[in-house]
C-alpha cells in the first residue's frame, strides 16, 4: 500500500472506532459486533507499524497504554478545583436556598441543576482545537498530578471532539469511577494473586489513576461522567445547557440531570435517589444542587474554598443492626484467611444481608466484636456490607472475648502473620485442601488455561482423590472422570479436548496460570515477552528481574521463592513432558535478524524517530543501549553525531551503519 492510500485508510479506521468506541462507552448501545471491532483495530494497528510517519498518540489504538513509566509531574490548575460544601440535613438546604435569595434578590429569577453525586476521583481535562491534551487530578485544589496518559485509556473520555462548535480552548472536570461489576471482577483478581483487594471503588479508582503503567490502567475499565465545562467562550450562560453541548461533542453526561424550579423541586430528587442510588451500577454518596445562571454564579462568588452557589446533600449510610450469630473464616488461594461475619438475615438498602467480612484479626480486635454481640450493618453507597460497631449496651453478660484461630480451619496446620500484613496465612500451601482446589481453579480459569471445568468439577476431582496438583490434570483417564456423579460419556469427552487443547495456551497464559504471587496476567505477559522462555525465568537472579519495567520487589521476591521450592520445579517438568507451551512464539513481524546485537543509537535521523528506531530494533532481536563501549556491535548513526562519540567509536572500531544500511539490514527496503 503506498502512504497516500495508507493515510486514507488509517483516517478512516480512527473515524470508526472513534465512533463504535462512542456508541459503546458513552451511549452504551453497541452497533457492531465485538469481533468486527477487534478486526478494525487490528488492521489499524497494523497499519500505523507499517506507517509510523502517521503516528498520532490520540488514536483508538493508544487506549490500551504502554510500558513507558508514568512520572506524574505537578501541574498549576488553570482554574482552582474547588470543593463543595455540605450537608446531610434538609433544613440547612433550605438555609442555602434563602442564602441565594438574599444575595441575588427575591425578584431574580433562578434554576438549580440537580445531579448525582458521583463517588470517584476528580479529573480536569483540557482539549486544544477538539484534541485531548491533558489530565490533572485534583491535587490540593491548586495542583494536581498529570495523568494525561493513564486517563488516555478511559474509554468513555473522547480523544478527539465531536461536531465544530466546541471552543477552541477547553476544560472539562468529572469524575473518574470505577463501575460496581468492574470493582468485584479486579478485586477477585487481586485476591487471586494474593494482593489485598481495594476497599471500595473510590479507593480503586484514585489508585489507579496514579499507577505507574497505564496498560495496567487499561485494564481496570475505568469510566467517567463529566459535571463541569470552563473556558472562556462557552456556548451557553446555563450550566445546564453546556452540559447537553459537551454531550453532543462526545462526552459522557449522565442522564440523571434535573434543572429545578424550587428547592422542594430539589427536595424530590434527594428523596428519589436516596433510594434508587442502590440500582445503579456505581456509587454515588449524594446529591450536588448548583445554580444554573454562569451570570448569577459569578455574582454569587465564593467563601473560603468553596462556592456559594452550590452544595453537596450527602446521603447518610444505610444502617441496620442484627446479631451476629457466628465468625467463621475462609481460606483462600494463597492461603489468606478471611474471618466472616455470618448475621442473622437482614434488609439493608435493598438486599437482605447475611454475612459481611470482618477482614482481618485487627479489625476484630478494634471494634472488639463477639459471638452473640447485636452489631451495626453499614452499606455506605459500597458494595460489601460492613460491620461498623458493637452496640455494647445489648451485649449478654459474659460473653467472651473473641479468640482469633490460630490453626488453619481446613487443615489444621498453624497459621503464619508477617509482619507488614494485616492477613494470617495457612503456610501448608500443598496439603490445605482449600489451597489446592483453589490453585487448580486458577489454573482452569478462562485468562488462564481456559479448561471446561467448574469449582464443582473442581471438587469432586480433588475429592475422588484423581487430582492433587495441576498437572494431574493431564494424567486424568475417560474412567476417572466417567466415574463422577453427572458425568456421560459427552461430558467426559469435552472435559479431555478442553484439556487436550489447553496444551495449546501460550507461555504467557501459562505463566499466569502456574499461580505464582503478585504475577497477575500483565505482569506475565511483560516476564515471558522479557525472558521468553521458562528456563530463563527460572535462571533469571533478582537484579535481572528487578530491571524489567513493572517488577518491583515484591514480585521479584515471589518469583524467586516459587522457583526455589522443588515442589513447583517438580510441577513444570511434569507439564514440559505432557507438552504445555513454555516458550513464547515469536509475534508476527518479529524476527531475530540482530539477535542479541547492542546496538548505540546517536545523532538525528530523517526516516525514523528514535523510538521507532529502538522498537525496530527490539522487534529484530537486538538490543538497543545507551552508551558506546567495548561491547556495542553496531554505532547507527544519524546527522549530528557529536566528536567525542565518534572518536570513541573509532577506538572499539565498532561498526558504524547509517539509517538506510539498518533498513536494508532488518529487510525494511
Ligand atoms: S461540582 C465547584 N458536580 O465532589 C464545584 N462535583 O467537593 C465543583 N463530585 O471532589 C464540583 N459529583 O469530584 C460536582 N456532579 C458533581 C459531582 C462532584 C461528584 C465531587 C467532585 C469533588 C467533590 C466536591
Amino acid at each position: 500500500m503506498n502512504k497516500e492510500k495508507a493515510l486514507q485508510k488509517i483516517t478512516y479506521l480512527r473515524e470508526e472506532l472513534r465512533r463504535h468506541n462512542y456508541n459503546y462507552y458513552v451511549l452504551s448501545q453497541a452497533v457492531i459486533s465485538d469481533y468486527d471491532y477487534d478486526m478494525m483495530m487490528k488492521e489499524l494497528e497494523q497499519l500505523e507499524k507499517e506507517f509510523p510517519e502517521f503516528e498520532d498518540e490520540n488514536s483508538p489504538s493508544k487506549r490500551v497504554g504502554n510500558d513507558i513509566s508514568n512520572d506524574f509531574k505537578q501541574v498549576v490548575h488553570d482554574y482552582p478545583m474547588l470543593s463543595l460544601g455540605n450537608t446531610y440535613n434538609i433544613g440547612e438546604l433550605n438555609d442555602f436556598d434563602k442564602r441565594i435569595k438574599n444575595i441575588i434578590g427575591t425578584d431574580t429569577p433562578y434554576l438549580y441543576v440537580c445531579e448525582l453525586k458521583f463517588d470517584g476521583t476528580a479529573i480536569s481535562i483540557k482539549y486544544k482545537n477538539g484534541k485531548y491534551i491533558q489530565a490533572v487530578t485534583r491535587g490540593d485544589g491548586t495542583k494536581g498530578d498529570d495523568v494525561t496518559t493513564n486517563v488516555r485509556t478511559v474509554r468513555s473520555i473522547p480523544l478527539q471532539l465531536q461536531g465544530n462548535d466546541y471552543p477552541e480552548e477547553l476544560e472539562v472536570r468529572g469524575e473518574i469511577l470505577l463501575p460496581h461489576k468492574e470493582f468485584k471482577r479486579l478485586n477477585k483478581e487481586r485476591e487471586d494473586i494474593g494482593e489485598n483487594p481495594f476497599a471500595n471503588p473510590r479507593n480503586a479508582a484514585s489508585g489507579s489513576l496514579k499507577m505507574k503503567s497505564s496498560k495496567i490502567v487499561a485494564e481496570r475499565k475505568l469510566d467517567a461522567f463529566l459535571y463541569f465545562v470552563l473556558g472562556e467562550n462557552l456556548p451557553s450562560d446555563s450550566h445546564f445547557e453546556n452540559l447537553q453541548k459537551a454531550k453532543s461533542w462526545g462526552f459522557k453526561i449522565s442522564e440523571n440531570i434535573k434543572l429545578a424550579n424550587t428547592i422542594d423541586e430539589v427536595f424530590e430528587f434527594i428523596n428519589f435517589w436516596d433510594t434508587e442510588r442502590n440500582n445503579l451500577p456505581y456509587d454515588i454518596d449524594g446529591v450536588v444542587i448548583k445554580i444554573d445562571s454562569l451570570k448569577l454564579q459569578d455574582e454569587l462568588g465564593m467563601t473560603g474554598k468553596s462556592p456559594r452557589w452550590a452544595i453537596s446533600y450527602k446521603f447518610k449510610a444505610e444502617r441496620a443492626a442484627t446479631k451476629l450469630l457466628k465468625i467463621s473464616y475462609q481460606v483462600g488461594r494463597t492461603g489468606a484467611i478471611t474471618p466472616v461475619a455470618n448475621l442473622e438475615p437482614v434488609q439493608l438498602a435493598g438486599t437482605t444481608v447475611k454475612r459481611a467480612s470482618l477482614h482481618n484479626a485487627d479489625i476484630i480486635k478494634e471494634l472488639d466484636v463477639r459471638e452473640g454481640d447485636t452489631v451495626f450493618v453499614e452499606k455506605g453507597g459500597e458494595i460489601i456490607p460492613k460491620i461498623v460497631a458493637v452496640n455494647k449496651d445489648k451485649r449478654p453478660k459474659g460473653l467472651p472475648e473473641t479468640k482469633y484461630i490460630d490453626t488453619c480451619p481446613a487443615c489444621n496446620h498453624q497459621l503464619v502473620r508477617n509482619e507488614d500484613e494485616a492477613k494470617h496465612y495457612c503456610p501448608n500451601e500443598y496439603e490445605c485442601p482449600p489451597q489446592i482446589k483453589g490453585k487448580i481453579e486458577h489454573f482452569v480459569s478462562r485468562n488462564a488455561m481456559d479448561i471446561n471445568c467448574g469449582e464443582a468439577t473442581v471438587n469432586a476431582l480433588y475429592e475422588a482423590g484423581f487430582i492433587k496438583n495441576i498437572s494431574d490434570l493431564y494424567h486424568l483417564t475417560f474412567k476417572q472422570i466417567y466415574s463422577l456423579e453427572g458425568f456421560k460419556e459427552k461430558s467426559v469427552n469435552n472435559l479431555l479436548k478442553s484439556i487436550k487443547k489447553s496444551k495449546q495456551v501460550p507461555f504467557e497464559r501459562v505463566l499466569f496460570a502456574l499461580g505464582i504471587r503478585f504475577a497477575g496476567n500483565i505482569v506475565a505477559k511483560v516476564l515471558a515477552k522479557s525472558f521468553k522462555n521458562i528456563d530463563n525465568l527460572q535462571r533469571a537472579s533478582f537484579d535481572e528481574l528487578i530491571a524489567v519495567d513493572e517488577i518491583g520487589d515484591k514480585i521479584a521476591e515471589s518469583i524467586i521463592a516459587f522457583f526455589r521450592n522443588s515442589h513447583n520445579i517438580k510441577i513444570i517438568e511434569d507439564l514440559k513432558n505432557v507438552g504445555l507451551q513454555f516458550e513464547i512464539k515469536e509475534e508476527e513481524g518479529n524476527t531475530n535478524i540482530l539477535k542479541g546485537a547492542k546496538i548505540v543509537i546517536s545523532g538525528t535521523f530523517e526516516k525514523y524517530s528514535r523510538n521507532e528506531l529502538k522498537k525496530l530494533i527490539e522487534q529484530n532481536g537486538g538490543k538497543n543501549t545507551g552508551s558506546v563501549s567495548k561491547n556495542t556491535d553496531y554505532f547507527l548513526a544519524g546527522d549530528n553525531v557529536g566528536p567525542s562519540k565518534l572518536e570513541k567509536v573509532k577506538k572499539f572500531k565498532i561498526n558504524i551503519i547509517s539509517e538506510d544500511e539498518f533498513a536494508e539490514m532488518i529487510n525494511k527496503q
